[in-house]
This record gives C-alpha cells, structure tokens and sequence, in this order.
C-alpha cells in the first residue's frame, strides 16, 4: 500500500462552489438571439429580456438547437415541430420527451455566464 492519504481537507471535497463559465457579451446575445457555449454542449438564448442557458441537444432526438428558432418565450427545435417553454424547459403537450435541461445563469456588466454542469451534479 503506497499513496496519500485521503484528507477532509482537500480542495476536492470543497468543490461544491458553483464554476461559471463565461460565454459571451450581453450585445451579442442580443444580436444573435442563439449562442453556443464553446467547449461545452450547451446554449445561452436571447428570450424577451432575459438570459436562458439550456442543453444544444434537443432531448427528443437530439438534433442541434442551436439551429432553432426563437418565438414568444419558446424554442423550437428544427428537426420536428416541437418547442420548449424557456422558462422551465417543458416540451409541447404530448411529445413523449423529457423536458429540455436549463441551467443557472449570471450577467455582471455585459458578460454572461453558465453554472457548470458538472458541478450541479451532486447537489
Ligand atoms: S429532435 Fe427535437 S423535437 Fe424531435
């Protein structure tokens, strides 16, 4: 047996601090409505005022919603006609799919940022 011991203390087990990740400018959200978050298969969206950050693949077949549309508080997913409510991800009534993921989002100044995923996860 060889190694370091585990300790209480390490960073690790403190890590449940949310890591935001910056994406963009709050302008240029406004200009393209639809960002997509490098590295990570996630969206940040334009919706009447406010920011929503959600999942890129759409949870019925997965097509790419980056490649939606944007329509009264709804996005609609280009491969199929059905959309999700922005502000609780729930799909059109009858589509046997899983509401779309959103995730928590901060706007300091013109910066936008996302909560990291992976650090939701044990929460
Ligand atoms: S793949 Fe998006 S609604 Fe079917």
């Amino acid at each position: 047996m060889c190694g370091r011991p585990i300790s209480v203390d390490d960073e690790a087990v403190h890590s449940d601090e949310p890591a935001w990740i910056p994406v963009c400018d709050l302008s240029r959200l406004k200009a393209e409505t639809i960002v997509r978050v490098a590295g990570r298969d996630m969206l940040v969206i334009w919706n009447e005022g406010d920011v929503v950050a959600c999942d890129r693949a759409c949870p019925h077949e997965q097509a790419d919603l980056g490649l939606g549309q944007v329509t009264a508080g709804r996005l609609q997913c280009p491969r199929h006609a059905a959309s999700f409510d922005l502000r609780d991800g729930a799909i059109t009534a009858g589509w046997p799919s899983p509401p779309l993921r959103l995730y928590p989002v901060k706007v300091t100044g013109e910066q936008i940022w996302v909560e990291e995923p992976e650090r939701r996860s044990g929460r």
